[in-house]
């Protein structure tokens, strides 16, 4: 008995036993496995549910890893959807996010989607990446992000979400881009960054972040200097006020740096200049005053410059001049006075260039048509005068040139038909005359023309091309192109001499279209055959005398020229000059700059002039004294229409003065003004 149950009994319990085992491991093994179909179908059943895959799915693929956008890991759990452009419509909310608990990477730009975010979002554990941008996503931005550890980047941008930033977002340690612009979003930056309970760190991974186009009010944080990664920060167009706060100096890795069009006020922190890696640095259109700085320098790598639309005033430092990268220049509407510095030539790359809407004065100077990149240049709304310069044809690849409402003189250069790009050009309200360049029909693709408030005469080109234009309030004769009469008849007014079928003037009479040849003949070649010998002569004799003009580097010629006006008796002169101005008393005062001040002095002649006397640190520095000598050497020698004419200058240790020539309150102010133009 024992020995029978013994053996055949142990066989039949080994048996049993190894059956029991095996099919436990069965049963385990299937119930992983239909785990994993479960997974699998709920989100395959999620994915149909959306309605967003119908058209979408492959007609020989019945596995949902192989549909268009979708990607899944080794185990066929979904880790990507991208269906960014694919004209989704209707709700967000659509795709249960519920059942992708897999997913890393969600991309659903620009579908026209509707609906909130919903707020199981928080399922999403593993989501690193989500793109919902240019989509009409309503609501709120729902806290539950705050839970997604793993989200690297959260681009919501171009939606219509309203309500604040969560500040759950500050918790989001990994958050390297941030990009909520152009939304409705309104309260205060809660820039993890002050507000917050003290436990949660800033966003120190932070790289990208762009909050712009919202409505965002109040001042911003001084702890976004703790965001010491940022690369790019964008809070343009809100409603930001208060000051730019001095610790965005340690945001060092700043290379784009945008918060134009806010209340932003206070001069711009020097302290800003330290972020030496900026190359787009945008502030315009706020409230910014005081100059600016000249720290300005240090920006080496700038390519892009905008502080239009502030209050800032002063000059435009010609330290700028060393920002040779510099591609956008945009000073416009702010109160900058002085005339354009010489250092303009410098900026080799430059293609825009908007100075307009300022206080400047002076000339258009000839460093600017240096300028070979430039496509737009924009000076209108200023006090510039003098001529538009002959190298303005150098400028061959401007499109948009508007010098208007200026107080520019002389013709304009014919020079200007080689300005071929050009889209607009904009000379009105200015003092210009002579007549129309017939050049200007070079320009084939001219759309906009604006000539009007000038005092140009002659007749209007036969070769212009058709377009937009403005000739008012010239005085232009004689008939109006007949391709060019189909122009409002606003285009023409003001001037008395035009004829043509345009409503409003009169029609060409025949004798002014072809005045007979006899009395052409006597009215014109008559006396020109008579004055032209002379002309002739005169020419010659003139050539003769430009060839002999001074030599600036000869020494003889300077003292006898310069000084014959005063005689040449330095200490009566002195004397004289400090009689005029009472030792430099305040009221004779016309000026201060940085280098010095400048005063007007009335000479017992009746002579008047101006006095630039130098502050005292600079005649204590030996190296500034010799390039005193030499500048002033060579000025006193030249004779040239930009420049102030300098008569003399007393070099001493305790008083260092230069005696120019006094114009009138414009061009003087101006030049002296900007005392590195000066020196
Ligand atoms: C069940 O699946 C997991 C992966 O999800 C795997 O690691 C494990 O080995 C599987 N178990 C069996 C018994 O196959
Ligand atoms: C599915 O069909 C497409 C064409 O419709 C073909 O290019 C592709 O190779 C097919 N895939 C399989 C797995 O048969
Ligand atoms: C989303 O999926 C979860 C889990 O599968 C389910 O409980 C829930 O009802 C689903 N929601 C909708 C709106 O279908
Ligand atoms: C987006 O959808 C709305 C209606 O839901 C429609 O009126 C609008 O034209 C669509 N916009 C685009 C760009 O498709
Ligand atoms: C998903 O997240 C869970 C925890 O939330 C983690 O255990 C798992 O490894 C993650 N999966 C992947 C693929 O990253
Ligand atoms: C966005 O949705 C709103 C309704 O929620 C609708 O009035 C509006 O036209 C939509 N805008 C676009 C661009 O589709
Ligand atoms: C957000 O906009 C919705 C309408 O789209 C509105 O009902 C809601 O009051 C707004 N919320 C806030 C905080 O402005
Ligand atoms: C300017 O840019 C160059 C590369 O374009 C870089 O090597 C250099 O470090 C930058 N200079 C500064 C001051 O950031
Ligand atoms: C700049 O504006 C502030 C007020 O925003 C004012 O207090 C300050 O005096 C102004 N500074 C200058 C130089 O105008
Ligand atoms: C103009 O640029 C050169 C370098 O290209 C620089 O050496 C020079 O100082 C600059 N001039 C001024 C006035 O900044
Ligand atoms: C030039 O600037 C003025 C004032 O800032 C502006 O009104 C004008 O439109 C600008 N001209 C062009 C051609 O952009
Ligand atoms: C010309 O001026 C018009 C209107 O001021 C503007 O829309 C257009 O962009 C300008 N063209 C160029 C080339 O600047």
């Amino acid at each position: 008995m024992a020995c029978a149950f013994s053996d055949t009994c142990r066989a039949v319990i080994v048996f049993i036993w190894t059956a029991l085992t095996l099919s436990i491991v069965h049963v385990a093994s299937a119930t992983n496995i239909s785990i994993h179909v479960a997974v699998s179908e709920i989100e395959r059943q999620a994915l149909l549910n959306s309605g967003w895959w119908k058209d979408r799915i492959p007609q020989n693929t019945s596995d949902h890893c192989g549909w268009v956008g979708i990607t899944c890991d080794y185990e066929g759990r979904i880790t990507d959807i991208g269906l960014q452009k694919s004209n989704i419509k209707g709700e967000l909310g659509r795709l249960n996010f519920s059942c992708f608990p897999n997913l890393q990477y969600l991309d659903l730009g620009s579908n026209n989607l509707s609906g909130s975010i919903p707020s199981q979002i928080d399922s999403l554990s593993n989501l690193t990446y989500i793109y919902l941008y240019e989509n009409n996503l309503t609501g709120t931005i729902p806290k539950e992000i705050g839970s997604l550890r793993n989200l690297e980047v959260l681009d919501l941008g171009s939606n219509n979400l309203n309500g604040t930033i969560p500040i759950e977002i500050g918790s989001v340690r990994n958050l390297e881009t941030l990009s909520l612009d152009g939304n409705k979003l309104s309260g205060v930056l809660p820039i993890y960054f002050g507000t917050i309970p003290i436990e949660i760190e800033s966003l120190r991974n932070l790289q990208w972040l762009d909050l712009s186009s919202n409505k965002l009010s109040g001042t911003i944080p001084k702890e976004i200097g703790s965001l010491r990664n940022l690369k790019e920060l964008d809070l343009s167009s809100n409603k930001l006020g208060g000051v730019l706060p001095q610790e965005i100096e340690n945001l060092k890795s700043l290379t784009a740096l945008s918060m134009d069009a806010n209340n932003l006020g206070g001069p711009i922190p020097s302290t800003l200049f330290r972020l030496t890696n900026i190359e787009y640095l945008s502030l315009g259109f706020n409230r910014f005053n005081g100059s600016i700085p000249r720290e300005i320098v240090n920006l080496k790598n700038l390519t892009s410059l905008s502080l239009g639309g502030n209050k800032l005033t002063g000059h435009i430092p010609s330290t700028l001049g060393r920002l040779t990268s510099l591609q956008i220049l945009d000073l416009s509407s702010n109160q900058l006075h002085s005339s354009i510095p010489l250092v303009i030539g410098n900026f080799s790359a430059l293609s825009y260039l908007d100075l307009s809407d300022n206080r400047i004065c002076g000339i258009i100077p000839d460093e600017l048509t240096k300028l070979s990149h430039l496509k737009y240049l924009n000076l209108s709304s200023n006090l510039l005068s003098g001529q538009i310069p002959f190298a303005i044809g150098k400028l061959f690849n401007l499109a948009s040139l508007d010098l208007s409402k200026n107080k520019l003189s002389g013709s304009i250069p014919t020079e200007i038909g080689n300005c071929s790009e050009l889209r607009n050009l904009t000379l009105n309200h200015n003092s210009l005359n002579g007549s129309i360049p017939l050049e200007m029909g070079k320009i084939l693709w001219l759309q906009n023309l604006d000539l009007s408030h000038n005092n140009l005469s002659g007749t209007i080109p036969k070769t212009l091309p058709p377009m937009y234009l403005d000739m008012s309030f010239n005085s232009l004769e004689g008939e109006i192109p007949t391709y060019l009469q189909g122009h409002p008849p606003k285009s023409f007014v003001g001037n008395n001499g035009l004829c043509g079928h345009v409503k409003g003037f009169p029609s060409c009479s025949q004798s002014q279209k072809h005045p007979p040849s006899i009395i052409l003949f006597v009215k014109i070649f008559l006396p020109l055959s008579l004055i032209l010998p002379f002309i002739i002569l005169g020419f010659i004799l003139l050539l003769k005398r430009q060839n002999k003009t001074p030599k600036l580097n000869s020494r003889a010629a300077k003292n006898g020229d310069v000084f014959s006006v005063w005689n040449y008796d330095g200490k009566i002169l002195y004397e004289d000059l400090i009689n005029a101005t009472e030792d430099f008393h305040i009221k004779y005062c016309i000026g201060t700059g940085g280098y010095g001040s400048v005063y007007k002095a009335e000479l017992p002649e009746g002579k008047v002039v101006a006095l630039k006397k130098l502050h005292h640190s600079e005649t204590e520095d030996s190296a500034f004294v010799k390039s005193f000598q030499n500048e002033a050497h060579v000025l006193s020698t030249v004779r040239h229409r930009n420049i102030v004419k300098l008569y003399g200058f007393c070099l001493h240790k305790k008083c260092m003065f230069l005696i120019y020539e006094y114009m009138e309150r414009g061009s003087l102010f101006c030049v002296l003004r900007d005392d590195d133009e000066a020196i």
